[in-house]
């Protein structure tokens, strides 16, 4: 590729195109991509990367995959969109065959909407609408926990941690819901039930004004990469149904086998009223979430005086987005995919586990296909960033966390490579 070509790019993008979380006067530095395959990220400049990412969450069979590749071209030849309102099609039907089949068994309805954070919006609209429907218009707050994170629109940020989620920033305009703290027992910890007490209370409290419980199911992701027990879980459902309050889980990021489960909520055993899912739901092609939900809910909505629900994105149920989303789950659903996460969970484990020795590393955890360092200092992005591009890895640290969540497909030979990475990146220095 011409080095001029690529300057001229880059020149561009610095000047004009915002990227995530990044200043726009002194943006950190991009690499432009030339194309991706399988976990191979290739770089305009040659140079190819090990994805250890997955697209934050989503590219779970790694990228250009054939089989999606087919399906997205033979959904154009037919049509690439149609409007939802008043038509329906094949795509969004067998995606919610599909979906609701492997779901919980009590969530029978299905809201297809844009991104993630639109599914939040949609999660917490329903809950709203339901109580308003059934006479008990006081119940529209929220109750979550800190460290949370949900999405960055207005309704999603408002549970999102109130200081991560920029509540500071936005608090005349952002709803002002419940926080209990963020779930103190790790995965195995042992269960005490002052674990739950403070939550247990805040509910109590306000339960007559609270609307739903929104939690990320066992894995709080972007809020800090914390994996909680599934005791606190099962609780909070306890606790929800005992104070007449609905639960969203919101399986996002650890929804499609991401946890060693198909959804995070299985390893509590437990189900939501509602549930929100995204990211992997396209196998990283393209931006499809959905939010389900029971018949309680959907019939409660639809007995009130709106009589619907009331939301419609222009963009409902993509035809486009749902093949492709059609063959991705098939995809999961016809692979060894279980095991394939036990794999990865145990070789993380073991590849990561040297980094618990080092000075500046708080913890090391694994669960599925995620693996965490947590350092005690937060990392130079722009320094670490390029340590790893260096060594032919992507990763994507921030704050005090090197993560990796690699595409389901990796091999033994470049998941090692990434482990390895991570040790030696922290072994070398100068990141901090
Ligand atoms: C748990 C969770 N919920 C919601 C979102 C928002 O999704 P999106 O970025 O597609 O709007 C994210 C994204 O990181 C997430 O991790």
């Amino acid at each position: 590729m011409n080095s001029k070509l690529v300057n001229n790019l880059l020149k561009f993008d610095r000047e004009h195109i915002c990227h995530p979380y990044t200043s726009m006067k002194d943006p950190l530095p991009v690499y432009p991509v030339a194309s991706a395959n399988g976990v191979r990220i290739r770089l305009m400049d040659g140079r190819e990367l090990i994805d250890g990412m997955s697209s934050w969450w989503a590219a779970i069979h790694g990228y250009n995959h054939p089989e999606l590749n087919r399906a997205a071209r033979e959904q154009i030849e037919a049509m690439s969109h149609v409007m939802f309102g008043g038509l329906t099609h094949r795509p969004a039907v067998e995606l919610a065959e599909i979906l609701l089949s492997i779901a919980p068994a009590p969530l029978q309805k299905i809201f297809f909407c844009d991104s993630g954070s639109v599914a939040v919006e949609v999660a917490i609209k329903m809950a709203i609408q339901y109580w308003s429907a059934l006479g008990f218009a006081k119940k529209q707050r929220l109750l979550t926990v800190r460290s949370g994170y949900h999405g960055d629109t207005f309704g999603a940020m408002a549970v999102c941690d109130p200081e991560t989620g920029m509540h500071g920033i936005f608090k005349d305009i952002l709803p002002k819901h419940l926080f209990a703290e963020m779930p103190m027992a790790g995965y195995a910890a042992q269960w005490d039930e002052r674990y739950i007490e403070g939550f247990k209370k805040i509910l109590a409290e306000n339960h007559e004004s609270i609307a739903a419980i929104i939690l990320e199911p066992i894995v709080q992701g972007a809020g800090g990469m914390r994996f909680y027990s599934p005791i606190y879980l099962k609780r909070i459902r306890e606790l929800a149904d005992e104070f007449n309050v609905l639960l969203i889980l919101d399986e996002i990021a650890t929804g499609f086998g991401r946890t060693g489960t198909m959804f995070a909520c299985e390893h509590a055993g437990i189900e939501p009223d509602i549930m929100c899912i995204g990211k992997a739901l396209t196998g990283g092609y393209m931006s499809l979430a959905a939010t389900l939900a029971t018949e309680k809910v959907s019939d409660g909505i639809s007995s009130g005086e709106a009589g619907a629900f009331m939301h419609g994105p222009t963009f409902m149920a993509n035809p486009l987005a749902c093949s492709i989303a059609l063959a991705s789950v098939r995809l999961l659903l016809s692979s060894p995919w279980k095991e394939k996460i036990s794999a990865i969970e145990d070789q993380l484990k073991e590849g990561l586990a040297p980094c618990a020795e080092h000075h500046n590393v708080q913890d090391v955890r694994v669960l599925g296909a995620i693996g965490v360092v947590e350092l005690k200092s937060p990392v130079n992005m722009e320094k670490i960033q390029k340590k790893f591009v260096d060594r032919g890895i992507w990763l994507r640290p921030f704050g005090r966390l090197l993560y990796t969540m690699p595409p389901y497909i990796i091999e033994k030979e470049d998941l090692a490579r990434i482990t390895g990475a991570i040790t030696e990146v922290l072994r070398e220095g100068g990141h901090v």
